[in-house]
């Protein structure tokens, strides 16, 4: 008998309410809507409250994924939350969501962090132990409070990301549905940590002091740009040849929202029209582990994902890693 294959049973995503538009931010630092919308395609973005946290944002977009899959809090037997802003240093961001969703004790629960392509790892990872056959449902989450690792006061950063969570649950592919895992394939570069990172805050500066660097996000964004172009196309054919999928079979490409330029130049590389990608970033900006799934979830609503269709998942970010995955829905 084969084993069985994992699909992605029901998607959820959250947004805090507070709307932060590029008008508003103009006020904040000195930066204009011209310049943000026409060298990055965003518009707006959502900013937490000062008491959210980024559980409660996963929470919720994972209750969400729980009631469209139609699967019980109990029967989860895999919670991983990607996030590089968790509510504390220790204990995981996965472990405060088991409590706030009710999931049982013998549960593995576990935090990812690969920035912004830290939902394709953590539904590589998810994908990868349910095929060992110990486990049947994973609750897959990717959710920020970026707004608490932004400098405010700088605006090559603080006018490109927002707070947001999505989710998806993960398990047997009920006789007859589709969406199903075709493939994911993860990609890391270390050794660039200066390109993009949070410096200060960590074991190397636990406690910055005067001269030490900041607990803020710093980012050589030209040359962040560069890479993702490029490792955005590598991942994307990497994992379309590995499937013999060719790029016009594909559906919808979701791909991480960063730059609608960057978007732009896959579409090119990919030669598919800009229709074939499902785009969010100017209402959220950059959301890192939350956009795919966010993305995901947006799209499926909006019937962009009928079932059979062909979905191509493409994400990079800091470490630096990338990835890819192909979904069937
Ligand atoms: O998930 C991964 C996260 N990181 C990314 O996705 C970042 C990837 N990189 C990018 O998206 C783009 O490089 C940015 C949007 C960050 C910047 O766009 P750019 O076209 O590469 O601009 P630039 O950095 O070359 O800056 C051009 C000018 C500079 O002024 P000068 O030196 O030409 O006088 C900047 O100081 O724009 C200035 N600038 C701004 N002006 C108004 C930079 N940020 C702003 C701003 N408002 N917010």
């Amino acid at each position: 008998m084969s084993p069985p294959s994992y699909a992605i049973l029901g998607t959820g995503s959250y947004a805090p309410a507070r709307i932060m538009t590029n008008e508003d931010l103009s006020k904040v630092v000195d930066t204009s809507d011209e310049w943000i919308f026409s060298r990055t395609g965003i518009k707006e973005r959502h900013i937490a409250a000062d008491d959210e946290l980024t559980s409660d944002m996963a929470t919720a977009a994972a209750e969400k994924a729980l009631a469209d899959a139609k699967v019980t809090p109990d029967q989860i037997d895999i919670c991983i939350v990607a996030t590089l802003t968790p509510d504390l240093p220790m204990p995981s961001t996965a472990c405060i969501v088991q409590a706030k969703l009710g999931l049982r004790h013998d549960v593995a629960c576990f935090d990812q962090h690969a920035a912004c392509s830290g939902f394709i790892y953590a539904l590589d990872t998810a994908w990868a132990l349910l095929q060992s056959g110990r486990y049947r449902h994973a609750l897959v989450i990717g959710a920020e409070k970026i707004s608490t690792v932004l400098d405010w006061s700088d605006r090559t950063t603080c006018v490109l990301f927002g707070d947001a969570a999505g989710a998806v649950v993960l398990g047997p592919s009920p006789e007859g549905s589709t969406a199903e895992i075709i493939g994911a394939k993860l990609y890391s570069e270390g050794g660039n940590t200066e390109l993009l990172c949070i410096p200060g805050g960590g074991a190397a500066y636990p406690v910055p002091g005067p001269g030490d660097p900041p607990k803020f996000m710093q980012m050589k964004g030209r040359e962040i740009f560069k890479f993702a172009v490029r490792e955005m196309e590598d991942a994307a054919q990497d994992i379309l040849e590995q499937h013999q999928i060719h790029p016009d079979e594909v559906n919808c490409v979701i791909p991480h929202q960063a730059n609608l330029r960057i978007i732009d130049s896959l579409a090119k590389f990919l030669k598919l029209p800009e229709d074939r990608f499902f785009v969010n970033l100017e209402r959220y900006g950059n959301t890192s582990a939350a956009s795919i799934p966010l993305a995901i979830d947006e799209a499926r609503r909006s019937g962009r994902l009928p079932n059979g269709s062909i979905s191509l998942f493409v994400a990079f970010g800091a470490g630096l890693t990338y990835g890819s995955a192909l979904v069937r829905w």
